[in-house]
């Protein structure tokens, strides 16, 4: 290195402030600059406009999850939304590269619905508490604990588990799942795993008995109906609206319910004057960054696991085709049919809402 070759021989990367990388995102920034500040703007700016670059040189797309930050969300976002809509979209995705800007299990199911396609994960600790509360085997031990009852699996768990299911869900589509399958086997109970919290509030939807696991979103846990009950003392007029990964007390001193893309769809549609979304922190600032007319107040969670995503790394992925995610064939073919089934059932006509009279009153569910 001393006489400085080895420096000259690696080019340094492009990522000036220059003018052209301003005017070319400008559309990003007029999005984001409530969210963002303008000594922020001046690095990322430059990775977003060489991310763009990247994925139409390698053919690629990505895939953003609403929990992204609002530089990722609107700036290299091709298809954003919740896990039903980026299932959705992965499917219909013909780029050779698909990078998930979400966490493993997203990828994962990216990587089962497209096998023949590249699946990157721009970091691969990012991981997930309902992924991580329960294994394949845990799925076949509660299969032999209680045969002829189906098994539906949220979507957040890892393609072993899901090879063991009989068909996937997610929180815009629980209910919907349970009655189909249901009703297909003819039975009054079925197994919802791993969440315990969703599986209770989708048990106050429905009549049908639901099995739960004691699984937890450690963002949604922690949120309680006091913390609710003490912000809307202060601000009456705010509307709220609740994750259904929530538990169940929170449901009940909620104003709406739904998956994230239920809840942007709210703000979107209803234009209310004061919100709170009981979720992830980046789902509000996503959301405001195209409502101005709406005041969001903040008793939000961080995911450590989704803040594992940055522009840094989703530049780094596509450069260096890193880190690819790999499904075992025979595992994927079964959780495969899974995820299918799931997709396969009519979309709902509107992003799916729980209904709050229904979640005021109480439902046993029986716990594993
Ligand atoms: P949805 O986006 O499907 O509502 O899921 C939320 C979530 O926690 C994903 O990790
Ligand atoms: Fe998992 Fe909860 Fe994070 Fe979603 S928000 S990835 S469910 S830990």
């Amino acid at each position: 290195m001393a006489d400085g070759t080895a420096l000259a021989q690696t080019p340094a990367p492009a990522f000036a402030f220059t003018d052209e990388v301003e005017a070319l995102t400008a559309p990003v920034w007029a999005k984001v600059r409530d969210k963002v500040t303008p000594i922020e703007w001046r690095f990322q700016a430059p990775l977003i406009a060489e991310i763009n670059r990247l994925k139409r040189e390698k053919d690629a797309v990505i895939l953003a999850h609403n929990y992204m930050t609002p530089e990722i969300f609107h700036g290299v976002g091709d298809y954003v939304g919740d896990s039903l809509g980026l299932a959705r979209e992965a499917q219909k995705a013909d780029a050779k590269v698909i990078v998930q800007a979400g966490v493993h299990f997203m990828a994962e199911t990216s990587k089962i619905l497209c096998p023949d396609q590249t699946v990157l994960i721009p970091d691969l600790k990012a991981g997930c508490s309902l992924a991580s509360s329960i294994t394949g085997a845990d799925v076949r031990l509660i299969k032999q604990r209680y045969p002829g009852l189906p098994v539906v699996t949220y979507v957040n768990t890892t393609a072993e588990v899901k090879a063991e299911t009989d068909v996937c869900c997610t929180s815009a589509n629980a209910v919907q799942v349970v009655e189909h399958v249901a009703r297909e086997w003819g039975v009054d109970r079925v197994i919802l795993i791993p969440d315990e919290f969703l599986a209770r509030n989708v048990a106050r939807q429905t009549s049908v008995g639901i099995v739960a696991w004691k699984g937890r979103c450690e963002v949604h846990e922690r949120f309680t109906a006091a913390d609710i009950l003490e912000m809307k003392a202060a601000w009456p007029d705010a509307e709220v609206l609740a994750h259904p990964e929530c538990p169940a007390e929170v449901l009940e001193v909620s104003d709406f319910a739904g998956s994230t893309a239920a809840m942007a769809d709210y703000v979107a549609k209803r234009k209310p004057a004061r919100v709170m979304l009981i979720t992830e922190c980046s789902m509000a600032d996503n959301v405001a960054c195209e409502a101005p007319e709406t005041e969001f107040l903040r008793p939000c969670n961080l995911c450590p696991h989704m803040k594992r995503i940055t522009l840094q790394n989703i530049y780094e992925s596509l450069r260096d085709g890193r880190f690819e995610v790999s499904v075992d064939p025979a595992v994927a073919e079964r959780a495969r049919a899974a995820v299918q089934r799931m997709i396969d059932l009519p979309p709902p006509d509107r992003p799916a809402r729980y209904d709050l009279v229904r979640a005021r009153h109480h439902v046993d569910v029986e716990l594993i």
